[in-house]
């Protein structure tokens, strides 16, 4: 047994050591087939001697990093870091709202443990209502005493109290400090109903319409910094043509008026119009549309964003696992995520050639790993459990917005709670935060900070026939000018020793969190619920020069510090 196991020792040695080289892999065939076990054995380790020798492990693992602080690019809007939270499965009633009556702890119907974990997080915007829902949703059904009970007939057909509502989500925001990012129904609805829900919400004069809104509990006007004209248009938004859109657009932007007189010059709303849903003509030819109409708009319309909807899931319906998977599917998974780079970097050279100047933002408003529903839940409510995976998936995702900050200046991660990648998880009282979660809670600090190009040879992970990047990073330099960088190791099986040349800084050491977990498809559980938790890495500047030791799989954001 003991000589079993000292062999499968030293084989694993071997082959480690072996298989970074195609020389290596030449020797393993010849001990393979060679001699006696004990003859191959005193043979393979005086050449594995050698090759140690010529070539140390550490040496071959090494990520060498460069960050030049002195040289500053784009600021990393905070909005890149904002929730969407659409009335569908959990997401909204249980997730946010369970009444003021509730055993759960509340104030006002809004529980109270996500209202704490969301401030965490610093949440700068919420899209609600939708999604689909919202191209089917009438305000005037969600606000007064009395609620109009109606269906949602896009996500399970199940009722819609319309308990959750205009001030109760208005309510919520104030309560986790987010703004306002309201998506109006283009699809079923009107100019006029879209503008009088504006009306409602805005105006400081006493229109009938504010006296209702004084009335439903709040005499001051409320901010709307987002405006969404229409979701997905050109599918469950009504199947519009780029042409008809546009009409609906012109009228939509004209009429649709904010008079918060504190957004009239400062803080004006910003209207995102629909914008594409992949990279194919289809697409290429909407944003064409929408860019040219906006080269030659006129003073009567505007729009300062064009959203995009690009969700990780490899092939149409939703069927990998969010659990229960193995490193096939991890890197199946995490090939696709990056294909976000080169679908924002076409749609984005599109925009340029219309907006040289870079005034409207591709806004990712919907985006994140969608997965074949938890087994035994209700398949409309897109119900899945968040790993380890989706935090490398986040992190991948958010660092391409980073790079991309010039243009991508808001995202909106899909969604904010129990629907797709969420960052929380609840089951009645009992409340859970995702592994990704941990990454937009680490990620706070590039929150607004101002990118610093990192420059290194990322190396290559592969598994089967997929090959990615292994190392992947981004720096940046907060208000403060503290110094930020967020590494992921993308190879679930190797650690990454990773050297970083600070030119410009006088750093003496660096700590942070890192995250990351036993396996690639650890979650955090109702019963377990601590798999998956970030925890404190620190390293020391020796000589212009910072080592740090990254575990595979792994997450992780430092600070450089005097
Ligand atoms: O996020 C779920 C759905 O995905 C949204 O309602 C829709 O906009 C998209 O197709």
């Amino acid at each position: 047994m003991a000589q079993k196991l000292a062999f499968r020792t030293f084989r694993a040695i071997q082959y480690r050591i072996l298989r970074r080289s195609q020389v290596g892999w030449t020797f393993l065939f010849v001990l393979q087939s060679g001699p006696s076990l004990l003859v191959r054995s005193l043979l393979a380790s005086f050449i594995l001697l050698a090759v140690a020798m010529a070539a140390p492990v550490a040496a071959a693992q090494k990520v060498y990093m460069s960050v030049d602080v002195s040289k500053a690019g784009a600021k990393i809007d905070r909005n890149l870091f904002g929730q969407f939270a659409e009335h569908l499965g959990h997401g909204v009633y249980e997730g946010v709202w369970v009444g003021p009556d509730s055993k759960i702890p509340n104030i006002r119907g809004i529980r109270s443990d996500v209202v704490a974990a969301m401030k965490a997080l610093r949440v700068p915007d919420v899209r609600w209502p939708g999604g689909c829902f919202a191209d089917e949703y009438h305000w005037r059904n969600g606000i007064g005493s009395q609620r109009t009970v109606t269906l949602n007939p896009n996500w399970g057909g199940v009722i819609e109290p319309n308990t959750f509502g205009t001030h109760e989500f208005m309510d919520f925001l104030d309560q986790i400090g987010a703004e306002a990012y309201l998506s109006v129904n283009v699809g079923s609805g009107t100019p006029h109903e879209a503008a009088e829900w504006l009306e409602y919400l805005t105006t400081a004069q006493p229109t009938t319409l504010a006296k209702e809104r004084t009335a439903n509990g709040h005499p001051a006007p409320y901010k709307v910094a987002f405006l969404g004209i229409g979701n997905e248009s050109w599918d469950c938004g009504g199947n519009m043509t780029p042409d008809y859109y546009l009409s609906q657009l012109k009228i939509y932007s004209r009429f649709v008026r904010n008079f918060n007189p504190l957004q009239q010059d400062k803080q004006q709303m910003l209207k995102i119009a629909v914008g594409p849903g992949g990279g194919d003509p289809r697409w290429t030819e909407w944003t064409e549309a929408i860019m040219k109409a906006y080269q030659s708009h006129t003073w009567s319309w505007d729009m300062n964003g064009l959203s995009l909807h690009s969700y990780t899931v490899v092939k149409w319906p939703p069927s990998y696992a969010s659990v229960g998977f193995g490193e096939a599917e991890y890197a199946q998974i995490l090939k696709s995520t990056l294909e976000m780079n080169d679908l924002i970097a076409k749609h984005s050279a599109i925009m340029d050639k219309y907006d040289p100047q870079k005034k409207v933002a591709l806004v990712v408003d919907e985006w994140g790993g969608w997965y074949a529903p938890i087994p035994g839940s209700h398949p409309g409510f897109l119900a899945q459990q968040n790993s380890l995976r989706d935090a490398i998936l986040a992190a991948l995702n958010l660092n391409i917005f980073a790079q991309h900050a010039d243009r991508v200046r808001m995202a909106n991660i899909a969604q904010m709670i129990n629907v797709l990648q969420a960052m929380i998880l609840t089951d009645k009282e009992k409340m859970i935060l995702t592994p990704t979660y941990y990454v937009y809670k680490i990620y706070v600090p590039f929150q607004d900070a101002t990118f610093v190009p990192v420059s290194f040879d990322a190396g290559t992970y592969t598994h089967d026939s997929i090959s990615l990047p292994r190392i992947d990073a981004i720096a940046a330099k907060d208000k403060a000018g503290k110094l930020w960088l967020a590494i992921t190791n993308v190879d679930p099986n190797q650690q990454a020793e990773i050297e970083i040349r600070l030119a410009g800084t006088n750093a003496k050491s660096a700590a942070g969190e890192t995250l990351t977990a036993p396996k690639v498809d650890s979650v955090n559980t109702f019963d377990v619920p601590n798999t998956v938790v970030p925890k404190p890495i620190s390293a020391k500047a020796r000589d212009g020069k910072l080592t740090l030791e990254l575990e595979p799989k792994s997450v992780t954001v430092i600070a450089l510090e005097q």
